[in-house]
This record gives structure tokens, C-alpha cells and sequence, in this order.
């Protein structure tokens, strides 16, 4: 459903994401880990057409995002790490505003839609408040909302769980999973290493911009050769990188 193939970002001689391969099936939570400035970010910011690859391709459900941004765009809800929402809309105002830019019709059915995902994101008794008076989480779980609106087929998300509370982020694991169960691919970028090992059926990590390991939980945790925990196996894996490439390679 996804493919990233060779994808490389050059950031003027500083190559943040460097030659990545990537391919999540369709209906899987794919959980994106690694240190600060390992090249996340940059990875899904490319992945939502917003910054452009210097090389590589992305192949998402079988359209090539440089050849049909518009149907990617289309196909694809993205959460970014910080979201800008316009302040002096209310909830409601700011989710009718996102269904315009997909183009979805105001019906009686999309009422019942919006309805429905401001629910689900316990949002129903702030649709009329303006989001500036909206908590950190709130506003999280309003972009989750606009986010899944035209009922995307794969959702890109970065860092969701930053800022939520523990019920929150319950929440959201939650509906990430229903979605997944109902078809939806999930990218995700997580520094949260429970989330990645409850809720993703793989796992990559990403260190100075390339892929160190790639596997379920306990694959990586084989592979890093450690009884602990995913801690323990993220420490070891990205320690190796440290160690030297070499040293890690043979860990495949
Ligand atoms: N616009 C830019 N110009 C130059 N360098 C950039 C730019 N954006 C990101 N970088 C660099 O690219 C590298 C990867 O950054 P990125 O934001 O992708 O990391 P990340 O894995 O998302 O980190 P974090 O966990 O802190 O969110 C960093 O060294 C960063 O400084
Ligand atoms: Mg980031």
C-alpha cells in the first residue's frame, strides 16, 4: 500500500533522509522510530507532498505521488507534528473549511459524518467554542477529526501521541486501530515506544537518515540480541549505528 523506494532528502549538502526502503501493507500500522533528527519528519513530509524528494520514489496505493499529487493527496489524511489550525474558527467551522478543500459535499450524510468523528474524538460539546480556547489536546484530536473526513485509505502521522493524557491517548490508539482493522494503512512516526510496540504490526528505525532496523517488536528485538524490552532494543539497535554501519549490517 505503501512504498518508499530509495528516498532521499539532501538538505543543501545535508542529506537528512538517505536512500530509505519502506513498503507497509495495506490495512498495517507501520510505527517510524528513531532518535531526534534522525530524518522522520522529513520522511513524512515528503510522504504528504509537502516537501519534495531530492531522489527516490513514493508509491501510495499504486499512484506515484511526483506523477498524481492531486489523487495522492486525495487518498491520504495527514496529521503533522504541529499542526496549524486557524484560531478564531470553532471546531465545527474548521472541520466544514477542511471538507471544502477535499471538495466533499455538505449533505445531510456529511453533517451525520462530522457528527459522528466529533464524537469519537469526545470533541461533540466544543464544535462551537473558537479553538483558541482550545487545550494542546483538543486541538490533537480536532486535527485527528479533519484528518479522517474524506475517509482516507492510508493516514500519515507524525508523532500523535505528544501532548495527549493518558485516557486521550487510549483514545486514539484506539480509533487507530479500528481504522487499521477497517482497512486503513497507518504511517506513523512515534517516540513513544509502548504505543509503537501495542498498536504497530512493524516497526523501522530510522537513525541519521537511514534505516537501522526493520521488523515487528520482537524481530528487532531479537535482531538486537537483548531479552528487555523495546527500550532496551532501541537503545542497542541505534547504539550500533554509533558503534559503526558495519557492525549493524550484520545484524540482518
Ligand atoms: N528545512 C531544513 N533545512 C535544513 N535541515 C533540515 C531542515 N529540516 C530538517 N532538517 C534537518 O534534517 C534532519 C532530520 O530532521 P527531522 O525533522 O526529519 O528529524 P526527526 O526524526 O523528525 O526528529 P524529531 O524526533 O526531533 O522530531 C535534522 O538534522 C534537521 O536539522
Ligand atoms: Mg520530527
Amino acid at each position: 500500500m505503501i512504498k518508499l523506494i530509495d528516498l532521499t532528502k539532501v538538505y543543501k549538502g545535508f542529506c537528512a533522509v538517505d536512500e530509505i526502503n519502506i513498503d507497509v501493507k495495506a490495512g498495517a500500522i507501520f510505527g517510524f522510530l528513531g532518535p531526534n533528527g534522525a530524518g522522520k519528519t522529513t520522511t513524512i513530509k515528503m510522504m504528504a507532498g509537502i516537501i519534495k524528494p531530492t531522489s527516490g520514489q513514493i508509491i501510495i496505493n499504486g499512484m506515484n505521488l511526483a506523477e498524481k499529487p492531486s489523487a495522492v493527496k486525495q487518498y491520504v489524511g495527514f496529521i503533522p507534528d504541529r499542526p496549524f489550525l486557524y484560531e478564531k474558527l470553532t471546531g465545527f467551522e474548521f472541520l466544514l473549511l477542511i471538507a471544502g478543500l477535499y471538495r466533499l459535499d455538505h449533505t445531510p450524510l456529511f453533517d451525520h459524518r462530522i457528527s459522528e468523528l466529533l464524537e469519537l474524538f469526545d470533541l461533540s460539546h466544543w464544535k462551537d467554542e473558537l479553538i483558541e480556547s482550545y487545550s494542546h489536546g483538543m486541538k490533537q484530536r480536532l486535527v485527528m477529526c479533519a484528518s479522517l473526513l474524506h475517509r482516507p485509505g492510508v493516514l500519515i502521522v507524525d508523532e500523535p501521541m505528544v501532548g495527549l493524557d493518558p485516557r486521550a491517548a487510549r483514545l486514539v490508539k484506539g480509533i487507530f486501530k479500528e481504522q487499521a482493522s477497517n482497512g486503513t494503512t497507518i504511517f506513523m512516526s512515534t517516540h513513544s515506544l509502548e504505543v509503537a510496540q501495542e498498536i504497530c504490526d512493524e516497526i523501522a528505525i530510522i537513525q541519521t537518515g537511514q534505516i537501522v532496523a526493520k521488523g515487528t517488536s520482537e524481530a528487532l528485538r531479537r535482531m538486537a540480541g537483548v531479552d528487555g524490552d523495546l527500550e532496551h532494543t532501541f537503545l542497542k539497535l541505534t547504539e550500533g549505528k554509533r558503534l559503526g554501519h558495519e557492525k549493524f549490517l550484520s545484524a540482518h
